[in-house]
């Protein structure tokens, strides 16, 4: 247990369109990776939010026939319903459109000035709204964007951010940093990235008005993402870096962001604050795409998974464990709802469900609603209880990497060896012809769903609950902290219910 502080953010989403899966699932990962930390008692602070400006949004509410003010307010509560709907533990929830948000921008474009790191020009090339991302000519395949949007060749006076002159101080922080960028196979494309050289960086745009306009110039508003990223530091107090939060915080920042904006945060991000008088954040970390039963998801082939409905109907604990569990962190993986099924039935319904229900309802019945006291203790009953410490050391390891594929498996692993240990004792067996034997493998068996119970918090929460209610855990003895603890002989048990129903076709 530490008291260390820990900072993770997601990106902030655009507003233009609705929640889909793929921005569920950055806040599902920096949930269960915020919900692991403060179970080990770490200080945390998580943030989500809204990226409310920019053209692309400006152009969704013009479509919308509402002005956009208008728009990113009744937009925005998707957002928030998302946090309260999945039940989402973030501790603050950051719009660009708020006053905090325009102060820190501000303040960060002001130093950027004072440091000599701005001047005016005029930008003559590629822009895709879509992807809010300028484009230089050898970027383009066959006249699109990289990632298959639309540009349009744009010239405007323009302030440009002198990002040349950060290759190299960018290319020693890397290597002074190697664990800033992950998971390796991108930190690996982002370093060639930057050793191919960098361009000065377009800032601000000047061809339309939603955004905040630049201190002294309101002729020109922010490029949206130099406006945008610095929602990490607004959040903590940004422009006083003296501040409490700031100085806990910024120090132990983690952003979880999808493999496509990478660059901007890997790149601009910390190019920006250095030349700003920053220490750039501590790790980002890179995941993959989904794609849905093979295909790429888009609007336009109209397969696009609405989060909240996919909750709706297979259960909310169901839905962030295989989003969790199914594809390792980091790497791209395919969506099908055969596999959610799977997934479901196999390590929910029997691994971990039938597992509690089958051991809480035996003691329930047969031992008086009361956990049974041990008697002595044989080699296979120590070898299961002695799997908690290895196993909290390589929790914790995981944690750290964002490897949270391996942090389902690692507990799952305790889950099958507890099934195996129940094929293997017979307590029902043992009820007729060893009662005391009975009593010790119950225990045993009892003592680690507890354990088990505290361990899958941060993955499936609900289940989590309920697990520690039916043994009758007091709220307060729910961390990492009471793993070491033991059940005492004749603690109560509450009736037991189901915990994850099986999917019939
Ligand atoms: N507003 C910017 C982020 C600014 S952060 C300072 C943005 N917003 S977004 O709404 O487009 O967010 C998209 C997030 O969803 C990105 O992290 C992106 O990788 C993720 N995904 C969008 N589609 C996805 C999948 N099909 N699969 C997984 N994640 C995907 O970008």
């Amino acid at each position: 247990m530490t008291d260390k502080a820990f900072y993770i953010t997601t990106p902030i989403y655009y507003v233009n369109a609705e929640p889909h899966i793929g921005t569920a699932y950055t806040t599902f990962a920096a949930d269960v990776l915020a919900r692991f930390m403060r179970l080990d008692g770490r200080s945390v602070y998580f943030l989500t939010g809204t990226d409310e400006h920019g053209q692309k949004v400006e152009k969704s509410a013009q479509d919308a026939g509402i002005d956009p003010q208008t728009f990113v307010d009744q937009q925005c509560e998707h957002f928030k319903r998302m946090s309260d709907k999945f039940d989402f533990t973030n501790d603050d929830f950051i719009r660009t459109t708020e006053p905090r948000h325009k102060k820190a921008a501000e303040a960060f474009w002001h130093k950027l000035v004072d440091n000599g790191q701005i001047y005016k020009d005029v930008y003559k090339g590629w822009y895709s709204v879509r992807d809010e991302s300028f484009y230089a000519e050898d970027e383009l395949v066959e006249g699109k964007a990289p990632t298959g949007a639309d540009v349009a060749w744009v010239e405007e006076p323009s302030y440009f951010f002198k990002l040349s002159e950060w290759t190299q101080p960018l290319l020693d922080f890397y290597e002074k940093n190697p664990d800033f960028i992950a998971p390796k196979g991108r930190r690996n494309e982002v370093v060639s990235f930057v050793k191919s050289g960098l361009r000065d960086l377009s800032v601000s745009r000047s061809s339309f008005k939603w955004g905040i306009p630049v201190p002294g110039d309101p002729d020109h508003v922010m490029y949206v993402w130099v406006e945008a990223l610095p929602n990490y530091i607004t959040a903590l107090g940004y422009p006083d870096v003296e501040s409490e939060k700031f100085q806990k915080f910024w120090a132990e920042s983690l952003h979880l962001v999808g493999k496509d904006i990478l660059r901007f945060h890997a790149v601009y991000w910390p190019a920006l604050c250095m030349a700003a008088g920053l220490t750039p954040p501590k790790r980002v970390f890179a995941h993959g795409w989904w794609t849905n039963e093979g295909q790429k998801i888009s609007k336009s082939l109209g397969n696009v998974i609405n989060p909240f409905d996919l909750v709706e109907t297979y259960g909310l604990d169901q839905v962030r464990y295989f989003l969790m569990r199914e594809v390792p962190f980091g790497s791209d993986g395919d969506f099908s709802l055969q596999a959610l099924k799977n997934r479901i039935n196999s390590d929910l319904a029997n691994d971990l469900g039938n597992l509690v229900q089958r051991v809480l309802s035996f003691a329930f019945k047969t031992c008086d609603a009361k956990v049974p006291t041990p008697n002595a203790f044989e080699d296979v009953d120590i070898a299961l209880l002695d799997q908690l410490p290895p196993l909290m050391t390589k929790l914790r390891e995981l944690a750290d990497h964002q490897e949270i594929h391996k942090m389902c498996e690692a507990i799952w692993a305790l889950i099958s060896a507890c099934n195996r240990y129940i094929d293997a004792q017979q307590p029902w067996s043992l009820k007729k012809t060893d009662p005391e034997r009975m009593n010790t493998v119950l225990w045993v068996l009892i003592d680690v769903i507890r354990q088990i119970g505290i361990l899958v918090a941060s993955i499936v929460p609900g289940a989590s609950a309920k697990i520690l209610d039916q043994l009758a855990i007091p709220m307060d003895e729910r961390t990492f902290a009471h793993l070491e603890h033991k059940i005492q002989g004749g603690h109560p048990i509450h009736e037991p219910t189901g915990i994850f129903p099986r999917i019939v076709d």
